[in-house]
């Protein structure tokens, strides 16, 4: 086995007699297990496997005894190494980032149907970690495969901080024709272990797979208008994850007592080009539903393809909404690009136009956004970042030449008792719902105070 410093990470090569179907082998850290990784066949060498894996974080040089056993128990390398703690280029610690309460990040963008067979290929980083301690579970009568664990070398170098990060590759394989009639191979959760440290044991995620065809229909095909909105994006994308989104919203808004059925006055703030709105408009058609934006553009776009009613907003409130106009209001990842005056301007306006006892579910950035950015951060900004629990300094270019002010639109990270505070003078925080949307934006679902 050997040791590699700039990762803290130990691999080695072994020998096995024993056929299984998905081999692994299991690390042992200082006598306590660590993490299950996959162990990879060698092509040239048939019964001859490797492996690595990155060790749990230190903030300190430490030695350790490492163990691998492979999947019948049997120890095939035992070494005692001298380990080095983890910094990113700019000298921040692993340690540090990984003491914050983040959930493991994921992401899911790609989806194809080939006959009655769905893929969806993605990545999650692994739960505390380990590769080992990822599971999904469906509702009874689904017919699936997953194959996790696999190659993804972009992950890590986002998720630099993260133990094991270049095994988060993900296929799920569900054989439609193979499911139990009334069954529901189109929701899924992905689920954690109890908590021991790194952000395992948080709430379960909930996923949700577009089950008819028409959610993929109608989304803009000049890629400037996707690209606003989520500068990755393209249109199989933002169907997938607009979709994904809605069903989120709808949980939580039936949760909260908004539901379809009775007509609710809906207003999506920073609708963008609709890639929300649009299941809405198509899956509560009681409702009466109004986006609104900044982007002129996007909103041009989404009067011209979509029913419901739009408006553009100004930067700053108020806006023409009278008093009370909506009973939901729902704002994805809006605040998560404004100035800590404009949040505090335009949490004031949506208080306003929404009806006391009204409901919002609004997304903020918080640890896990502050890690997920780390790979660009130096230990000062982290301190300060921890001291203060909030930084609007980084400028987002996506709306430039969009809108008149090019200073307006930010990339937005603040910590839960900063959110709080700033809600607190309109609204009763009801939960948090940790990583709810994106992977990594928490949601807040807040109640209008009566005044
Ligand atoms: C990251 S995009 C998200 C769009 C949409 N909510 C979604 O999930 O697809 C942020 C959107 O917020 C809009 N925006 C930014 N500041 C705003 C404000 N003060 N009022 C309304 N919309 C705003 C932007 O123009 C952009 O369309």
């Amino acid at each position: 086995m050997t040791y590699d410093a700039a990762t803290d990470a130990v691999s080695g090569r072994f020998e096995s007699a024993a056929a299984y179907p998905q081999p692994t082998v299991t690390i042992d850290c200082d006598g306590v297990p660590w993490a299950t990784v996959a162990a990879v066949p060698i092509a040239e060498q048939p019964g001859a496997f490797a492996f690595s894996c990155a060790l749990g974080p230190v903030a300190q040089p430490t030695r350790s005894s490492v163990v691998a056993r492979e999947w019948n128990g049997k120890p095939v390398a035992a070494e005692s190494v001298m380990r080095e703690p983890l910094r990113n280029a700019l000298g921040l610690l692993a340690s540090d980032v990984l003491a914050t309460d983040h959930h493991p990040f994921s992401a899911l963008p790609w989806i194809t149907l080939s006959g009655a067979r769905l893929t969806v290929t993605g990545m999650h980083l692994p739960p505390e970690g380990d590769p080992g301690k990822l599971s999904i579970a469906f509702g009874p009568g689904v017919a699936y495969d997953l194959a996790y664990g696999l190659a993804s070398p972009d992950f890590r170098e986002q998720y630099w901080y993260w133990p094991n990060a270049d095994q988060s590759g993900l296929i799920l394989t569900i054989d439609l024709a193979a499911c139990a009639r009334g069954s529901d191979p189109f929701h899924f959760r992905f689920v954690y272990p109890a908590a021991r440290n790194l952000g395992g044991g948080k709430r379960p995620i909930d996923v949700w797979l577009p089950r008819s065809f028409e959610s993929l229909m109608g989304f803009p095909t000049d890629s400037a208008l996707l690209r606003r909105v989520q500068f990755f994006s393209d249109s199989a994308s933002a169907a997938i994850t607009g979709y994904n989104a809605f069903e989120t919203l709808a949980a939580l808004f039936a949760k909260a007592g908004i539901e379809a059925d009775s007509g609710p006055r809906l207003l999506d703030w920073g609708c963008g080009h609709g890639r929300v709105t649009c299941h809405f408009i198509d899956r509560w058609p009681a409702a009466h539903i109004c986006g609104a934006d900044i982007d002129a553009e996007n909103i041009t776009w989404c009067r011209e393809h979509l029913r419901g009613s739009f408006r553009v907003l100004p930067l700053w409130p108020p806006s023409d909404f009278p008093d009370a106009s909506f009973d939901a209001i729902f704002g994805i990842s809006v605040l998560t690009h404004l100035t800590s005056d404009a949040q505090e301007a335009w949490l004031g306006e949506l208080a306003r136009i929404l009806r006391p006892g009204g409901v919002a579910l609004l997304t903020f950035q918080a640890d896990a956004n502050a890690a997920y950015q780390s790979r660009w951060r130096d230990p000062d900004w982290w301190s300060r970042w921890r001291e203060r629990g909030f930084d609007d300094e980084q400028f987002d270019p996506a709306l430039e030449g969009s809108i008149s002010d090019p200073t307006y639109y930010r990339n937005t990270t603040q910590s839960s008792d900063d959110f709080r505070r700033k809600c607190d003078p309109y609204f009763e925080l009801m939960t948090i719902e940790p990583a709810a949307f994106g992977g990594y934006q928490d949601c807040a679902v807040l109640r209008r105070r009566t005044p």
